[in-house]
């Protein structure tokens, strides 16, 4: 029977998830809430907020929703998936996202930090602190040898990470993040000994059981080239990750990926969605920066053009308890992602610039829609990542020409991108010697 799908979201990942899921015979009606002018050409928007739990639920009822996969975690957090889990009979939807308590592994780092010290998973060395424990956060900071890594425990929107190149520099920012420098998500501080390696990214899908692993990426997320400049939510991707080689992905597996599944289930916390390890490559061994409970943004858009097999039939394949049997096809070809932001991102930025698209596309490239909104049929700018630009070749280096060609041609005022995703680790000596990096 064909499955009516709910996608809750309105960014790039979301847009991303749609196209491919579209893909599906076994797709019954789309529906992405609240979408974006990018899913809107594919699939139903459902104008509403995906914080108001209600909302969701009513949603499922009113339009028949079979399956509900979640892009971001603030609802996963919120406990969007306890509720619809909580639903009767017909209504009750096959969901692709955990419950709050499975949410945590993302939404306090200090849960994560305790997690994965508790079931033997690789990660930073680290001491969890509280609002009254001043005294006790200077004395361990002290012990280590900068940079000195400061956390804010709780969800701040990717900005509560603070690397701090001294111990002067280090003790400042603790007393301003106990303080409550991020509010409430700071007011629990974990501090980390700083790893130095090559960060990427290593997603599956689970049932809290079974696993597949889905292609790895790498993402960007400094605004400026050669990894400069502030932190911003992604400036592009790459999938898949040459360094990823099998047996460093092997070990990834029993020493990361199973332990944190198993530890899931000793823990009585059930899993069903996607699991995203934020690795470090130190030495050839990986550890645990951080876990998140969906897809990245903009890792999605370079990792879902190269998965070939049906998507929806992998959901089905997770609640079935089927995945050991599910073969994932996976292209081979290399896809290079690049974010095109609005000037000022990630500081302030305007809005409702007309954007115009080119005439022609190659085959092989995708545009994503990440903040943009329509006025007058007339598409325009909505956000500070405005568009993602995806394109898959043999080669990396053409994959990514393909998607600066695009980004090139597509217009809107203020327009800025990078021109280096994926240049650091393949390298294009000629584009390397003219940036500079
Ligand atoms: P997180 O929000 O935990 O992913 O951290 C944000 C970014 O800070 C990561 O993507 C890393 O680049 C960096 N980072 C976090 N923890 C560490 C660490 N212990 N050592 C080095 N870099 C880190
Ligand atoms: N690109 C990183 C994230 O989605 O958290």
């Amino acid at each position: 029977m064909k499955k009516n799908v709910l996608i809750l979201g309105s960014g790039a990942r979301e847009h991303a998830l749609a196209l491919k899921i579209l893909q599906s015979d076994l797709l019954g009606q789309l529906f992405v809430m609240p979408g974006n002018p990018g899913t809107m050409s594919v699939a139903l928007n459902i104008p509403g907020d995906i914080m108001d739990i209600h909302a969701v639920v009513n949603t499922v009822r009113e339009f028949d929703i079979d399956l509900v996969v979640c892009g971001p975690e603030a609802p996963l957090d919120a406990g969007i998936m306890d509720a619809l889990s909580k639903m009767e009979g017909k209504y009750k939807p096959i969901l692709i996202g955990p419950t709050q308590a499975g949410a945590q592994l993302e939404s306090s780092k200090a849960f994560a930090k305790t997690f994965m010290q508790k079931h033997g998973i690789p990660t930073a060395t680290y001491k969890i602190f509280q609002k009254n424990q001043l005294d006790e956060a200077m004395e361990f900071c002290s012990t280590l040898v900068p940079p000195i890594v400061l956390k804010a425990s709780g969800l701040a929107a990717g900005k509560g990470v603070i690397i701090c190149e001294d111990h002067m520099e280090a003790e400042r920012e603790i007393i301003a993040m106990l303080s409550g420098k991020f509010g409430s998500a700071s007011e629990t501080l974990v501090i980390e000994e700083f790893m130095n390696g090559i960060e990427f990214s290593v997603f599956v899908l689970t049932n809290g059981n079974q696993y597949v692993l889905l292609p790895e990426a790498k993402d960007y997320k400094r605004i400026g080239e050669g990894d400069t400049g502030l932190n911003t939510g992604g400036m592009g991707a790459i999938s898949p990750v040459p360094f990823a080689s099998p047996s460093l992905m092997k070990s990834i597996c029993t020493e990361i990926i199973e332990p944190s599944i198993k530890g899931l289930q000793e823990d009585g916390i059930p899993y069903q969605g996607f699991l995203f390890f934020g690795l470090m490559v130190v030495d050839q061994q990986a550890k645990v920066i951080e876990y998140n409970c969906r897809l990245g943004d903009p890792e999605t858009e370079a990792i879902l053009p190269r998965i070939q097999s049906d998507l929806l039939a992998l959901f089905l394949a997770m609640n079935a308890h089927k995945l050991d049997s599910f073969a994932l096809e996976i292209d081979p070809r290399t896809a290079a992602t690049v974010v095109l932001a609005s000037g000022g991102y990630p500081g302030h930025f305007p809005k409702g610039k007309t954007i115009k698209f080119p005439d022609q596309m190659a085959a092989e490239s995708y545009i994503f829609h990440a903040g943009t909104r329509t006025e007058d049929y007339i598409l325009k700018s909505n956000g500070g990542r405005v568009l993602a630009i995806t394109s898959l070749h043999e080669s990396p280096t053409e994959a990514l020409n393909l998607s600066l060609h695009l980004a090139d041609q597509v217009q809107f005022e203020g327009k800025y991108f990078r021109r280096d995703i994926g240049l650091d680790v393949y390298p294009d000596k000629r584009r390397s010697d003219e940036l500079n990096i």
